[in-house]
């Protein structure tokens, strides 16, 4: 049976497809009705990382319905939100210790740029409400989460909606947008940031948002090792929150618990999501330092804020006990160890005319397509070179994630892959056969 526009009830993501129907997962695999098989290359939108059908994430899960479903955020607590706080703490980079559980990444990082908001309020410094973030970021789909995200195709046709927040360049090194050439460079594109909050004034900037290593928009773009320590030090000297979004990268994705773990950075701010729950239930985090949340208890008495599903017990039994099958099954070091392994595969593709560069970190890793390897020149949006990657792909049975859009606006193609930690090396190779074979059929 197919599934899809303009049949039934349902309001599909996409209105131009129709959509398998699944029946079950297990491990990198998904299965549909009609009983063929597709490997999860990208765990959905980068998401399910202990893979599907793990039956001690169910019991975890099914425990706590058992006991109670719901409860109100300000009015009960249960031992799966205290349990999961307590895990989730010992983590968790020095200093930051306070979480308030949310549902979606979207949602999180509106309670960040909230909560810095409001402790510079009760600092005595009404005037600091705007937050800096970057262009080809994605930090999210509602209003707030719009306003910082880079995406262009995204924000053009809400744009009277939005809050009006600077941007500064990304350390996008493949096309470095200042022209300038890695390590010469000095970093100039993190020397930005200072110069945006100079030119809008210091005393405005609550914040600044960054993801450690950008994805969803631009696909893995690693910094260089000076970068991160560099934004920090910049947002401390002018008393500016750094909001780190972990929301692609948390809780092991990159080989690392944190993605800023790699470069030791401390933000004040860190928000999480997506693979915090594997994908069996929506939940995402805002995370901070424990003297922010004492500044509100001082003089509010509370963090103004709020939504009716924060703190779900059902959720963080979810998040505890998928946490606890990350460390027993020390899925970090495997994340690190079988992303290095798929990197070096990736980068064997290049002897495709089309694949332009290689890029990543762990199990977050992207190819960006262009029309010509030398130039770098991008395929016109028109030939939807990334469309019919991904459609190829998924014919033969490989699910990926997409971006288009990033180089100027309307061109740029490229692929990412983020498949669950459990992925074996032979299952990599399966991945890169059926890459070989789409590739082949769009080699000019
Ligand atoms: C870094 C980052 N932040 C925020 C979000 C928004 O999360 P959600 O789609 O759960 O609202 C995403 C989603 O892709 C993301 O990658």
């Amino acid at each position: 049976m197919e599934y899809g526009y303009p049949k039934g009830h349902v309001f599909y993501r996409k209105l131009a497809r129709t959509y398998p129907l699944v029946t079950h997962g297990d491990g990198i695999y998904l299965y549909d009705e009609s009983g063929k098989r597709y490997i999860d290359g990208s765990g959905g939108a980068i998401v399910v990382n202990v893979g599907h059908g793990q039956r001690e994430i169910l019991q975890g899960m099914g425990d706590q319905m058992g006991q109670v479903g719901y409860v109100h955020g300000t009015q009960f607590t249960t031992k799966s939100i205290e349990e999961y706080g307590e895990a989730l703490g010992e983590i968790l980079p020095p200093d930051l210790g306070k979480i308030y559980f949310l549902s979606g990444g979207s949602e999180a990082v509106e309670a960040a740029i909230k909560l810095a908001r409001q402790f510079h309020l009760e600092s005595g410094q009404s005037q600091r409400w705007r937050v800096v973030a970057r262009w080809h970021s994605y930090h999210g789909n509602t209003l707030g989460a719009l306003s910082l995200t880079g995406r262009i195709g995204m924000r053009r046709p809400y744009l009277p909606l939005l809050v009006d927040f600077p941007h500064f360049p990304p350390p996008y090194c493949y096309r470095c947008s200042l022209g300038l050439t890695y390590p010469k460079c000095e970093i100039e594109c993190a020397k930005a940031l200072e110069n945006v909050i100079q030119m809008e004034g210091p005393e405005t900037i609550s914040a600044v948002i960054v993801e450690p290593i950008l994805g969803a928009t631009i696909g893995a773009v690693v910094p260089p090792d000076e970068y991160l320590p560099l934004i920090q030090e910049i947002c401390r000297r002018y008393g500016i929150f750094l909001i780190d979004d972990e929301v692609m990268t948390g809780i092991g994705r990159t080989g690392k618990w944190f993605a800023v773990n790699h470069w030791n950075v401390v933000p004040d701010v860190m928000v999480l999501g997506k693979g915090m729950s594997g994908g069996y239930f929506p939940l995402s985090a805002m995370i901070t330092r424990s003297k922010f949340v004492d500044r509100l208890k001082e003089k509010t008495g509370g963090f103004i804020h709020g939504h009716t599903f924060s703190h779900h017990p059902v959720a963080c039994a979810v998040g505890l006990s998928v946490l606890r099958f990350i460390k027993e099954n020390h899925l970090v070091e495997r994340s690190r160890e079988r992303g290095a392994y798929l990197l070096k595969r990736l980068e064997n593709l290049k002897s495709f005319p089309f694949v332009g560069d290689v890029r990543g970190k762990g199990l977050m890793a992207a190819i960006e397509f262009v029309k010509d390897q030398k130039t770098k020149e991008p395929f016109q949006r028109s030939e939807r070179f990334t469309e019919r990657v991904i459609d190829l792909a998924f014919e033969k049975g490989l699910v990926l994630y997409s971006g288009t859009g990033f180089v100027d606006g309307v061109n740029g193609d490229m692929i990412m892959f983020g498949p669950p930690f459990v992925i074996e090396e032979s299952q990599i190779d399966e991945i890169i056969d059926i890459l070989i074979r789409v590739f082949a059929q769009l080699n000019p």
